[in-house]
């Protein structure tokens, strides 16, 4: 508990796995002959920890995101039935403290990361909240609507007014408004055409530091909504982007995915 403490201090990101993942590297060099043993490796994990902690820690970023409980995290969540479920847990695993969502719509994933994650210091609501010209999707509602939508998500969110930062336009152009390598996650949910998930990975990855994490809904592609709908784009998109950028991608099921930034 108390290094779950110290990590959340030192970092904020998912430093907690490189614990776990020095601990399984001695597992394997060093073989449990008796209960000594198991102390002994603790004390020298925890004391590699430490010396690691003090150097940049990217490369334990790297390392922690290719971990097996990386890998164990992801499969217990496929399981999960619910998509805030899936997110929290995750977050709340890789005490992440800053993030944004783009495509808010009334807020209810942004309630539901807020109130269940307590390490959370800034959440960015990325959404324009306004009818789009030539966007072909059903939640492109008239301007009366899209009030009530951004009134909702103003409600859903207004207990946290020191956490939330809102960034009303377009993801490209409110990308400018947020520091590269500031945030933990980004969960992408705008635009799901093969042309709007591009522009949102070209403006959004950098914002994310290494060791963190790009989530998103809707990852399949075609007619998802009916035919008379743009076709969805993000399965392609995200799977070509991941293996360009040699990104770890796993599918969270329920549509969900993630790419780790690993450097
Ligand atoms: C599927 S809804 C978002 C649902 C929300 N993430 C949730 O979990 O409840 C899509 C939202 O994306 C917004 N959107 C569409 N294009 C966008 C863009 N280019 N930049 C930011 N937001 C966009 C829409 O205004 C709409 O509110």
């Amino acid at each position: 508990m108390w290094v779950r403490h110290l990590t959340r201090q030192i970092s904020g990101t998912n430093i907690i796995f490189c614990f776990v993942y020095i601990e399984d590297s001695l597992s394997t060099l060093v073989p449990v002959l008796d209960a000594s043993m198991i102390t002994w490796r603790r004390v020298t994990a925890l004391w590699l920890f430490i010396w690691l902690l003090s150097s940049p820690t990217s490369t334990l970023t790297v390392h922690a995101t290719t971990t097996e409980a990386m890998k164990n995290m992801v499969e217990k969540v496929r399981s999960m039935p619910s998509r805030f479920e899936k997110i929290a847990y995750i977050f709340n695993e890789l005490s992440y403290t800053r993030g944004a969502e783009i495509g808010v719509w009334k807020g209810d994933m942004a309630r539901h990361v807020l109130g269940h994650v307590p390490s959370i210091q800034k959440y960015y609501l990325v959404d324009p909240w306004k009818h789009q010209h030539g966007w072909n999707k059903p939640f492109n509602k008239n301007s009366t609507e899209f009030a009530v939508v951004y009134a909702a998500a103003m409600s859903a969110t207004d207990r946290w007014p020191d956490k939330r930062e809102v960034l009303r336009g377009m993801s490209a152009e409110m990308s400018s408004r947020v520091p590269d390598r500031s945030l933990d996650f980004l969960y992408i949910d705008g635009d799901h055409t093969e042309q709007g998930t591009r522009t949102d990975v070209l403006h959004w990855w950098n914002k994310l530091k290494v060791g963190g994490g790009m989530y998103g809904d809707d990852f399949i592609d075609g007619h998802h909504h009916g035919i008379k709908f743009a076709s969805t784009g993000v399965k392609t998109v995200i799977t070509k982007f991941a293996k360009a950028s040699r990104s770890p991608l796993h599918d969270l099921g329920g549509l969900h995915y993630v790419v780790f930034k690993v450097r």
